[in-house]
This record gives structure tokens, C-alpha cells and sequence, in this order.
């Protein structure tokens, strides 16, 4: 973009904003023929006007995930920060997560070693900030070191997958929020009865590692809120109905069986055009809420690859999104934190990502976050805090519904879901021995 179409932008996305904000224009911007204007001050957006302010306010939770290693904590910790991302993450942020860096090819160097050097930095800066902490994640189908493939064996892994647990879990324990324990372990088109998605976990271990991920971890980590996190869980297509159907599924089977588990993650990788969430979430949202269990919004950002237009016809969509999305969710009273994966997009994984999924035809880069490349806040920042400013104040979970009871015969007996149409568990495929 030239430098003329950007100050151009900008002028523009000041005179909504401050059109929005109910207050006057500037005399420079109503003016025939305006004075060379000195570019306006943004509007309070720190202090009392942060996001982790306004989410204080209501009693919610909102934050970011983040890349340890670019926090300035020594500058925190000394005389103070001078770098602008680290001072963004600090002012908006009311909880942290680490992008990459608490999974496990970010903690395990080789088969018999840990790092906790980017994890215990993370801790460091936010403890400095005031701030919380989740963990991601203790079990993925991704995400695995180089030597996993070479290493892991029927013989080894439940072995390795607890001493994981048990180490990591353990280094934290009493200083996370929640950990996502489990991530992405559904997925409806590998053709199981159950569901549960062809991992290395469930190859190497069966289908009983999930629960012994959330036993171990139970354990190692009593304080921390266990988590089943996944993605395509959001619309009412009909992939993401069965899908979303499937994963309640699994949390019914859970809490049938007492296994410790207090939330579920919904990613929120959102698309800005395209179908959005509805109904199907809401209810599952109260599903959830009627087993006892919160509802974390926990990846969101807002994909513009096939979006046509500039960016601000990227940034309108996203904001579009961002508002209508979290005033859904942030209305149920068991949904208490939503955080973004990255804050802005010049660290955000769709702008490092050469995917289809990520790269627009037009070369531009996305705007899928609540600031830019430059930390200027795009409308998608207005958007969540007047969400969360509308969020139903936190309230204690219902009692939980009694769990209808599991034929010991098969665990894996689907429950009637309501308002999606009944899952069938598929017939065992010929050969696999499932
Ligand atoms: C992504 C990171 O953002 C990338 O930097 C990394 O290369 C791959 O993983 N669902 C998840 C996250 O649960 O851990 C993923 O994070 C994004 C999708």
C-alpha cells in the first residue's frame, strides 16, 4: 500500500471509530480544505479502556496466545519495556497462552530431556503483568518431536505419554488457569465407531488414552482446570453438526465415567465469509453447561483468505465476526474466557502459514486479530470489547444433570444428541480389527 492510501486508511477508520464513539469530528477532518492534520490520538484503548479491564469489569477472562521468546520480561522486570508488542501483550491481556511453546516438540529436545526455559519465561512475564496462564497442550496428534516417530512404540508409549504428563504437569502445578489436556482427538472422517481421530496416541495406546491423559494430569496438577480442546466444532454444517455431536459425545462418556474434566475448548478459527456459527454451538454451550463443564473460547481469530477486497473490507468482516461471534458465546453464563491464537497479525500463524487455507489470491497479508502489523488496533478490537462489555456477568454452573448410565458392553454407545441429528456409530471396517 502506498503511503498516501495508507494515511488515507487511517483517516478513514479514525472517522468511524470516532462516529461509532458518539464523539465530534475533529475540526480537521470536517473542514473544506483541512490544515496538514498531525495524526489523531487513538482513542483510550489502555488502563480502564484495556480489554483485560473491560473483561475484569464483567467477571470474564479475555487473552492471547503468545511466543515467549519475543516478551521483553527482562525490560519488565528491570526499569521497564520499551518494546511496543511486549507492552500490548502486558496492557490488553488478562490470561496467556503459549502458542507453541508448552507442546511437546516445544519442550522435549530429545527423548530424555526437558526444556522449560520458553515455558518458565512465559510464567516469569506474566506473573510480572498480573496476569494468568493456561497450558497447551499435554496430548496432540501434532506437534511431536522428530524423534516420537522413531521412538514411541506399542510397548513404550502409555509409559511415555504419563512420565510427559506427569513431568510437565508436574513442573506447573498450582500456577495455570487450565490445561488443555487433551487436544483434537475427534474427528468424525477417520470412520471409527467412536469416532476418535486415527492419532498416534490412539494407534500406539487405544482408545483409553484420553481418559488416562485427563487421570494423569488429575494428578499431577490438581488445581488446574482440565480441558478437551478442539476445532470445527463452531457451525451448522453438516460436518461440523456430526463433529461437534461426536464431541459431546466423548464428554458425556467422560463424565460418565468420573473422569476428571472441568471445560471443553472450542478453537473458534473462524472464516470471515461463508457460514457462521448459530444455534448448533448454543446448544452444545448448555449441553456442556448441563455435565458440569465450562466452555473456553480458545483459538479465535477470523481467516480472510478468500475474502474479497481490501483491508478495510477485511477488517469490516472480521470485525463483523469478532462481534457477533463472542456475543453469542460470552451471552452463557459457562462460557468465562475467550482468548485470540496471537494478538497481532504480525505474529499470527495465518500470515506465517503458506497453506491454501492461509494464503489470499491477492498476495495481501490477513488482518485476522484485534491489532495490525504496526500494533494499531484494527476494528476487530472495538468489536470484542463491546462484546465482552454485553457478556453475561460469570455464575456459578448449574448442578450437573445426572448422566444417563453407560452400557458396560459398549462404551462407546452413542447418547441421543438434541438438536443434531442422531450420530450412527459406523459399522467396524473389514480388516482393521475395530
Ligand atoms: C499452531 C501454531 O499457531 C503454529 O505456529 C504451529 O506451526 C502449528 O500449530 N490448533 C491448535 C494450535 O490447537 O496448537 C495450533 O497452533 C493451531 C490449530
Amino acid at each position: 500500500m502506498t503511503e498516501s492510501g495508507r494515511s488515507h486508511l487511517t483517516r478513514r477508520r479514525f472517522t468511524g471509530m470516532a462516529l461509532a464513539m458518539g464523539s465530534a469530528l475533529p475540526a480537521w477532518l470536517s473542514a473544506a480544505e483541512p490544515p496538514a492534520p498531525s495524526p489523531p490520538a487513538h482513542p483510550a484503548i489502555t488502563g480502564p479502556e484495556s480489554l483485560r479491564a473491560h473483561a475484569a469489569a464483567r467477571g470474564v477472562l479475555y487473552g492471547a496466545a503468545v511466543n515467549p521468546a519475543l516478551l521483553d520480561v527482562e525490560g519488565l522486570a528491570g526499569t521497564g519495556t520499551t518494546d511496543g508488542y511486549t507492552q500490548l501483550v502486558g496492557a490488553q491481556a488478562g490470561i496467556l497462552v503459549a502458542e507453541n511453546a508448552m507442546k511437546w516438540a516445544g519442550l522435549r529436545p530429545t527423548a530424555d530431556t526437558f526444556d522449560f526455559s520458553l515455558g518458565d519465561r512465559l510464567l516469569r512475564f506474566a506473573s510480572l503483568a498480573g496476569q494468568r496462564v493456561r497450558g497447551h497442550n499435554l496430548c496432540w496428534h501434532e506437534g511431536l518431536p522428530a524423534w516420537f516417530k522413531t521412538t514411541a512404540t506399542k510397548d513404550n508409549a502409555r509409559e511415555l505419554l504419563i512420565q510427559h504428563i506427569q513431568t510437565v504437569a508436574g513442573h506447573f502445578r498450582g500456577q495455570l488457569h487450565s490445561w488443555d489436556v487433551v487436544n483434537e482427538a475427534i474427528e468424525p472422517q477417520d470412520g471409527r465407531g467412536d469416532s476418535l481421530r486415527k492419532s498416534p496416541w490412539l494407534e500406539l495406546i487405544g482408545p483409553e488414552y484420553v481418559e488416562m491423559a485427563f487421570q494423569t494430569a488429575a494428578q499431577a496438577d490438581p488445581a488446574a482446570k482440565l480441558t478437551y480442546n478442539d476445532y470445527g466444532i463452531e457451525l451448522d454444517t453438516a460436518e461440523q453438526t456430526a463433529k461437534r455431536g461426536q464431541v459431546l459425545l466423548l464428554l458425556r462418556r467422560m463424565k460418565a465415567r468420573s473422569v476428571p474434566i472441568h471445560a471443553v475448548g472450542v478453537q473458534s478459527h473462524l472464516q470471515a465469509d461463508g457460514p457462521q456459527p448459530g444455534e448448533g454451538l448454543k446448544s452444545f454451550i448448555r449441553e456442556a453447561a448441563q455435565l458440569g463443564l465450562e466452555v473456553y473460547v480458545t483459538e479465535m481469530d477470523v481467516n480472510t483468505h478468500s475474502l474479497d477486497g481490501g483491508p478495510d473490507a477485511q477488517d469490516a468482516a472480521v470485525a463483523r465476526v469478532y462481534r457477533d461471534y463472542l456475543g453469542m458465546v460470552l451471552a452463557e453464563p459457562n462460557v468465562p474466557m475467550a482468548l485470540t491464537w496471537g494478538i497481532t497479525s504480525a505474529h499470527s500463524w495465518l500470515n506465517a502459514s503458506t497453506q491454501p487455507w492461509a494464503l489470499r489470491p491477492d498476495g495481501a497479508r490477513q488482518r485476522p486479530l484485534l491489532f495490525d502489523d504496526d500494533l494499531r488496533p484494527t476494528p476487530a478490537f472495538f468489536a470484542v470489547r463491546a462484546a465482552i462489555d454485553a457478556a453475561h456477568p460469570a455464575a456459578p454452573l448449574p448442578e450437573p444433570s445426572p448422566v444417563p448410565a453407560i452400557d458396560p458392553g459398549n462404551l462407546y454407545k452413542p447418547f441421543p444428541v438434541p438438536g443434531s441429528p442422531t450420530a450412527q456409530p459406523q459399522a467396524a471396517r473389514p480388516g482393521t480389527g475395530r
